[in-house]
């Protein structure tokens, strides 16, 4: 083995293993180490130890140790090991008792954040390449080994769920068009045995997906809408989940200016993330019965394109006046819903987009908005973010700003008249349609992307949604 990684709390210890006990100790002596929050240091050769080198990880105080602080630690601790080109790590696990957390929560946080620490994005690099480790262990009590065996598993299933939703954010969209995403989700839902069924663009004209159809006119590229069902036999209740598959966003007519235009191929993690939690769900073997529908389309500018003006009839019958052509999300996703909805009459509806700009100027781009009509799918959602660190936030959805999307021509405006609270707006044009089925809206603007790594993801999408709606399809009994 390579290297043995130790977390350490400043003040407190949380290991009770004397031989780790003793390498702390050793480590604290040289007084370049203190334990502090991502303060670290290598020892190499340590007498009783069979790795070659211990790499010490500050956590920081022990009080403000929780899941995320064990998963960033891990995270970063992979990074390092695979900037030095090592192979293998070897993880010691903080004692339960001693950090007041549960084994099965420990491990949890531990094992996502080295895996996800882990995933590199290569698929267009010839040179510069590192390796990612081949091997992460960690080194529990015998008797315990046993019962973790199911958790390894799970998680182990749900991070690779992320890291595929990542591959697909990362992926360029010349290399993603609408027709090659739907593809390549295609491909990875049958191997799993989820149930796929394509609207394709005829099938789309011919059942009047007249809001979707609007967003791909400018585009070369075809436009589909994907199904994916994980059937359970004798399940009583469907949860639907929903995600926006934009593979460019340029804005159509309406083009974007500067450097919003510069991330937009990552207009599509909503829908990444829906059908990665479709296929871990396949892989887990999940008791819900799941529907996962993905429109999917390009939006760009040409002389087919939809314009300012506009006005279209979307599948539910109302008619939208395109007030402007990059609020393209709202108009794929109501059509969606919409069909949705008539078709399988799910218990519960969840979508998720990255839908404004306007929510990334609300909560930043670590925290999503949760839009819902139902208080107890609001709260499981926002519960399972605070476990899985995908952070919600509750937004409202007040009843009077509808009339902010009044049309002097149409039923509705796809824009908001006023210039404030963009985010709610796009989420009450979307409430219009999910009319009285249970209905959350997750607006992952901020969230789906970074621009630069953080302690256990690469530059890029983030995968976001994934764990979450994992957990929450898994704990939420209301979902
Ligand atoms: N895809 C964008 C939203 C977005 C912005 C995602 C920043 C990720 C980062 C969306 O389609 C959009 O263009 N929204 C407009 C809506 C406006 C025209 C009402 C926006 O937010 O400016
Ligand atoms: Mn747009
Ligand atoms: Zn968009």
């Amino acid at each position: 083995m390579d290297t043995l990684a130790i977390a350490v709390c400043e003040d407190e210890d949380i290991h009770d293993d004397p031989i780790i006990k003793a390498v702390i100790k050793r480590a604290l002596k040289l007084k370049e180490f203190s334990g502090e929050k991502d303060d670290t240091v290598a020892l190499y050769d340590v007498p009783d130890i069979k790795a070659r080198r211990v790499i010490l990880w500050g956590l920081g105080k022990l009080e403000k140790s929780d899941r995320e602080t064990l998963r960033r630690m891990a995270g970063k601790t992979v990074k390092h090991c695979i900037k030095k080109r090592l192979a293998k790590v070897y993880f010691a696990v903080p004692d339960p008792s001693l950090i007041k957390m549960e084994t099965s929560a420990i491990l949890e946080a531990m094992q996502e954040g080295a895996y996800l620490g882990n995933h590199l994005f290569y698929k267009f690099k010839g040179e510069g390449k590192k390796k990612a480790l081949s091997q992460i262990y960690f080194r529990v009590p015998k008797q315990i080994t046993q019962n973790m065996r199911q958790l390894s598993l799970r998680v182990a299933a749900i991070c690779e769920g992320t890291t595929q939703a990542r591959d697909w954010v990362n992926t360029p969209s010349n290399e993603k068009t609408p027709e090659k995403f739907t593809r390549s989700i295609v491909t990875l839902a049958k191997k799993q045995r989820l149930k796929v069924q394509v609207l394709h663009e005829a099938q789309l004209k011919k059942q009047k997906f007249g809001a979707l159809l609007a967003v791909a006119a400018g585009s070369q590229s075809k436009p589909s809408l994907v199904l994916l069902e994980h059937k359970v036999p004798g399940a009583k209740r469907t949860l639907a989940l929903v995600g926006k598959g934009v593979t460019f966003d340029s804005g159509g007519l309406n083009i974007k200016t500067g450097t919003s235009i510069s991330d937009m191929k990552s207009d599509m993690s909503g829908a990444a993330a829906v059908a990665a939690t479709l296929i871990t769900a396949a892989k887990l073997k999940t008791k819900t019965h799941i529907i996962g529908a993905i429109p999917i389309v390009e939006n760009m500018p040409s002389g087919q394109a939809t314009r300012p003006g506009d006005i279209v009839r979307s599948y539910a019958g109302k008619t939208i006046e395109i007030g402007n052509t990059d609020a393209e999300g709202r108009l794929i996703l109501i059509d969606a819903i919409s069909y949705v909805i008539k078709r399988y009459r799910p218990k519960v509806l969840i979508d998720l987009a990255t839908l404004t700009g306007a929510c990334v100027v609300a909560l930043g781009d670590k925290i999503a908005g949760v839009f819902s009509n139902d208080d107890d799918l609001a709260a499981g959602i926002i519960a399972s973010g605070e476990k899985t660190h995908e952070r919600c936030w509750r937004m409202p959805l007040p009843d009077d700003y509808k009339e902010l999307l009044k049309s002097d021509f149409a039923d509705m405006n796809n824009i908001s008249s006023s210039r404030g609270g963009g985010a709610i707006t796009a989420a009450l044009f979307l409430s219009k349609f999910a009319a009285d089925t249970r209905w959350a809206h997750i607006d992952i603007a901020g969230p789906a992307y970074l621009k630069s790594e953080s302690a256990y993801c690469g530059p890029g999408g983030t995968g976001f949604g994934v764990r979450l709606l994992s957990d929450a399809i898994r704990n939420c009994s209301n979902i």
